[in-house]
């Protein structure tokens, strides 16, 4: 059964022009029986990335991924075939697979998963294969009766996505536009260069929503604005949502390819502040950039004049990266110069997953639930790159406490907001959200599409 579908759309407002300013209450942030209703009427009902494909290359290669209650084991089965199964043995409900101690996730690789309570034993395909004292049941325990519950699961950009929704719109379709406007990327060709998790005491809303929006760089990174006004556009795309840079004068924004990933810089010398930007960028983010084109960057000021126009710097400068790349064995993806431009700066896919992408990487987020608890998340984030052939190193899952030490500058100063934010929502003061009528339109049609699934808390219009 489709939720989306039951959903009755006269109890929902219907706001079509997000750009007209609209309030949300704290509800879907504060409300213990609002996380609970998410269980049932969200999280069972979407796909969610749980993992990259590139995590469980050899058959029998398992990760699991947790959302609220639910525990799910994603298997290779075959060499091109992954399962997913609830984390669940068919006799008396044990956990199937644990997750060791101080961790988010287990992963391994095995060839059948044998339950630690009475050693039931099931092959990757999910079927029963051993049970003690069979015959004891007195013949009624079949193959559909023992097997492992199975899930959907799909890929798409290299992440492994699941959905417990039997009767789900197939991947593609559910990540419409982003899977046609993002497929060039080719986001499964990239590896994972770090990846670190840690809990907030906050909402997991609140957190995600923190890297929905550039509109909070001036306040919360104010180091960054040496390099430009940040000011952005945000549009809905569907169930997703994406932004890029924007200019409240329209002569001055730079042609939309350059927009993509990272505008030319403020000031006189073009070759100047794109050198500063990407070092900084490298030095208190690792991500958003990589090591090639922070070395062409560098190398600008020796290659090129003074005086040469923004344009023809950053031109030169992706050219001399593409360049370097091609050498060491990392080729660029073509890109139709249309769809990059219409691609923007990050995305949002429906529900929890945030990202940045380049041409050669990609900085994400994701937030979960920590258990039922409203006021507390999961928050991961990671980088991904693109690496020659075997070149990628290895990066597991690292729990990290949110200092600048471990996390840098940047998401430090991000990571300040989250409890701050979360405290802020629960006093009885606070009148609702005001997003941002041009550049947190994300954010607005988030929550529009969260009240669809979950039957309440639609924005709605401001009286004049
Ligand atoms: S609960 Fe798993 S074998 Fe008994
Ligand atoms: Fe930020």
């Amino acid at each position: 059964m489709n939720k989306r579908a039951d959903i009755d759309p006269n109890k929902i407002i219907q706001v079509e022009d997000l750009s007209e300013p609209l309030i949300y209450s704290v509800e879907a942030f504060t409300s213990p029986e609002y996380a609970q209703d998410e269980r049932d009427r969200l999280w069972s009902q979407v796909w969610q990335h749980a993992g990259r494909v590139e995590e469980i290359p050899e058959v029998g290669n398992f990760i699991t991924y947790d959302i609220m209650d639910e525990s799910i084991v994603i298997v290779r089965s075959g060499p091109e075939t992954l399962k997913a199964f609830y984390n669940v043995c068919s006799h008396r409900g044990r956990q199937l697979v644990d997750v060791p101690e101080g961790a988010h996730s287990a992963c391994g690789r095995k060839q059948n998963f044998v339950c630690g309570f009475h050693g039931w034993t099931y092959n990757l395909e999910g079927k029963c294969t051993r049970i003690l004292d069979k015959e004891d049941w007195k013949g009624i325990l079949n193959d559909e009766r023992t097997k492992l519950n199975e899930i959907k699961v799909d890929t798409w950009g290299g992440w492994i996505w699941i959905n417990m929704n039997p009767d789900c719109e197939p991947l593609l379709e559910y990540l419409l536009p982003a899977s046609d406007l993002l497929s060039q990327f080719e986001f499964e060709k990239m590896r994972y260069h770090w990846r670190q998790w840690v809990v907030f005491d906050c909402n997991w809303k609140t957190a995600l929503e923190a890297f929905m929006e550039p509109y909070h760089v001036e306040g919360t990174h104010p180091q960054l604005c040496v390099y430009g006004d940040f000011y952005a556009w945000s549009k809905a795309q569907g169930l997703h949502g994406h932004d890029g840079f924007d200019s409240k004068n329209p002569e001055e924004n730079t042609s939309a390819a350059t927009t993509t990933v990272t505008r030319a810089g403020k000031g006189p010398d073009a070759r100047k502040t794109i050198a500063q930007m990407q070092d900084d960028f490298w030095e208190t983010i690792r991500g958003s950039t990589t090591p090639t084109l922070v070395n062409a960057a560098k190398r600008l000021v020796d290659e090129l004049p003074e005086g040469t126009p923004a344009h023809e710097v950053h031109e030169h400068w992706y050219e001399s990266a593409k360049r370097d790349d091609a050498a060491r064995g990392v080729i660029w993806p073509t890109i139709d110069p249309d769809k990059l431009a219409k691609a923007g700066l990050a995305w949002h896919i429906f529900p929890n997953m945030s990202f940045i992408p380049g041409l050669t990487f990609l900085l994400g987020y994701r937030t979960r639930p920590y258990g039922n608890d409203p006021n507390k998340c999961i928050f991961e984030a990671y980088a991904l790159e693109r690496y020659p052939e075997g070149g990628e190193p290895k990066a597991p899952w690292v729990y990290a406490e949110p200092t600048e030490e471990k996390w840098r500058k940047v998401l430090a100063q991000d990571f300040s907001n989250m409890a701050a934010v979360q405290k802020g929502m629960r006093n009885r003061g606070f009148r609702g959200a005001l997003p941002n009528p041009h550049q947190e339109q994300k954010i607005t049609n988030f929550h529009r599409n969260l009240a669809r699934y979950m039957g309440r808390g639609s924005p709605e219009l401001i009286e004049k």
